[in-house]
Formats: structure tokens, C-alpha cells, sequence
């Protein structure tokens, strides 16, 4: 293989990307991050790619450890997606730094505007956005294969401030957040929601989940219950959303479990 994507995702935004990225490139192995993460990362590639999700402005916490691990790679051109609901915040900013880091350059980044579980869009809205994310994901393409370097915008030191913030603020509720999640009665002891998980972060205990506080805060256990009967908070609040273009199965094979 000459290419090689890897992607996060938890409503399936980022893996219908990363798919259609992987099949317009030719050539390409496409790896779930939560897989990846725990296994020795080698090989030489033209291009290399992470695609994810902008968790509260920023690089889910699965992500930055994954890019921290980074290494054993020969590649001529990374690059980053941000799949998001309309506000990218610093996602690229601080991929495009965590590559710095790690001595490596992050040659170009792209955004990508998906339907949001905070949200709510009709379906024509969502149609649009859909097709939307098929000439952008063309244009991305052309730019990658050309191996293009695309600047990644910056985005001044007061809203950098600001985005630093909430995002500081996320990673540390994240934990409390966590014990938010419940089960009502229409569980039906299926188990999606702990295979599902990319944390392994979900136990079941008689056939029902228990979330061990190391959440990543990707929502798939919720979004992808068949019952409907996964829960957060008082009452759930969100909308529940999974990308139509994505199966269980798909989903299912990203994760470790
Ligand atoms: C915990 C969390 C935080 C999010 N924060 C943002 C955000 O700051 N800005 C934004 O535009 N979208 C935000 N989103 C929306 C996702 O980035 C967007 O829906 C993305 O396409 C989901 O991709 P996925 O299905 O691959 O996980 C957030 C979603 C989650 C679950």
C-alpha cells in the first residue's frame, strides 16, 4: 500500500471521510486509531493521514495519544481532517503543533462541516451538507495527491486563549461527565454499547454497561444503541445521530473490543 489513513470516529462522520478518502486515493490501508494505538506502528508510505473529530474545539484525547506515539514511519506528506458541526475551533492549529513536537511536519490540514449530535438539522440541511462533503473531500484529494502544502490558518492568541480554555475545561469534566451515562429499562443486554466503545471503556456487569471513567467522550455507546436505551443526564437531551452511510458493522470492526 502506498497510503495509509488512520481515523477516529463515534458517530461515523470521520469514518465515512476517512472510507471515501481511502477509496477516491486508491491504494491506501485504512486503520481505526483505537486499534492502532496499542500496536507497534511501522512502515513506509507517500501519504499518511489522521482523521477525527474536533472534541470541543480541539484533538480528542485518543488522538493527541496516538499522534504522541507516532514514529517508526518513513512518510513523504501528513496530513489532518477535522470532521465538525460547524466550528473548528483549533483542531488544526494544535494537530499541526503536536506533529511539531514530535519533530515531523504536518504538511497541510483540511476541515471538513458534518452533521453535529448538538445540532439538529433536517434531512434536506443534512443532504446538503452530505454532498457539500463530497466535493470537499474531491478537492481534498486533488490536494494530497498533488502533495500540496496547504497552510493551516492560525488563530490569533486571544481566541487561542479562549479555545484553550474549553478545551482544558472538556478534558477535565470529562471524567465527572462520564458518571452521567445510564441504561433504562429498554436494555436489552445486547452489549453494543461496551463493543462499540473505542476507550474500552465500558463494562458489563449482568449484561448491563458501567462506564470506568476513562471516557473519550465520542458518544458512540449512545448514538449506536439499537434500544434507544442509553442515557446521559437527567435526560438525554441530545439528539441521537449516527451517520447514515455507516453500518453497526463498520462501526464495530473500528473498535478494539
Ligand atoms: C464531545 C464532543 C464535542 C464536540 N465539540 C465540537 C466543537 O467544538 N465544534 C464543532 O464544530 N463540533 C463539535 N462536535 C461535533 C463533532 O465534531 C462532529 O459531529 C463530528 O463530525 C463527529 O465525528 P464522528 O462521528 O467521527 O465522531 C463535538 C462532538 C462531540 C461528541
Amino acid at each position: 500500500m502506498d497510503n495509509v489513513i488512520y481515523y477516529f470516529s463515534g458517530t461515523g462522520n470521520s469514518l465515512k471521510v476517512a472510507k471515501d478518502m481511502a477509496e477516491k486515493l486508491g491504494s491506501t490501508e485504512l486503520i481505526s486509531i483505537s486499534k492502532a494505538i496499542n500496536q507497534e506502528m511501522y512502515g513506509a508510505f507517500e501519504t499518511a493521514g489522521i482523521v477525527f473529530p474536533v472534541h470541543s474545539k480541539g484533538v480528542p484525547m485518543m488522538v493527541v495519544k496516538f499522534i504522541k506515539k507516532l514514529k517508526s514511519f518513513k512518510v513523504a506528506y501528513y496530513y489532518a481532517v477535522a470532521t465538525h458541526g460547524g466550528n473548528l475551533g483549533g483542531a488544526l492549529e494544535q494537530t499541526s503543533k503536536l506533529f511539531e513536537k514530535r519533530g515531523m511536519k504536518l504538511a497541510a490540514g483540511f476541515a471538513v462541516h458534518m452533521p453535529s449530535i448538538y445540532i439538529t438539522f433536517n434531512e434536506e440541511e443534512q443532504n446538503k451538507l452530505f454532498q457539500a462533503c463530497d466535493q470537499r473531500v474531491d478537492r481534498i484529494i486533488q490536494t494530497i495527491k498533488n502533495k500540496k502544502a496547504q497552510v493551516i490558518e492560525k488563530n490569533g492568541f486571544l481566541n487561542n486563549l479562549w479555545i484553550g480554555i474549553q478545551y482544558k475545561m472538556f478534558l477535565w469534566l470529562i471524567y465527572k461527565r462520564d458518571k452521567s451515562f445510564w441504561v433504562n429499562e429498554k436494555c436489552n443486554q445486547c452489549g453494543i454499547c461496551a463493543k462499540i466503545c473505542p476507550a474500552e471503556n465500558i463494562e458489563l456487569k449482568d449484561g448491563r454497561p458501567i462506564w470506568k471513567h476513562n471516557c473519550s467522550h465520542c458518544y458512540a455507546c449512545l448514538q449506536w444503541c439499537p434500544m434507544q436505551a442509553l442515557q446521559y443526564g437527567k435526560t438525554t437531551g441530545l439528539k441521537r445521530y449516527t451517520n447514515p452511510f455507516i453500518s453497526l458493522k463498520e462501526m464495530l470492526q473500528s473498535s478494539r473490543n
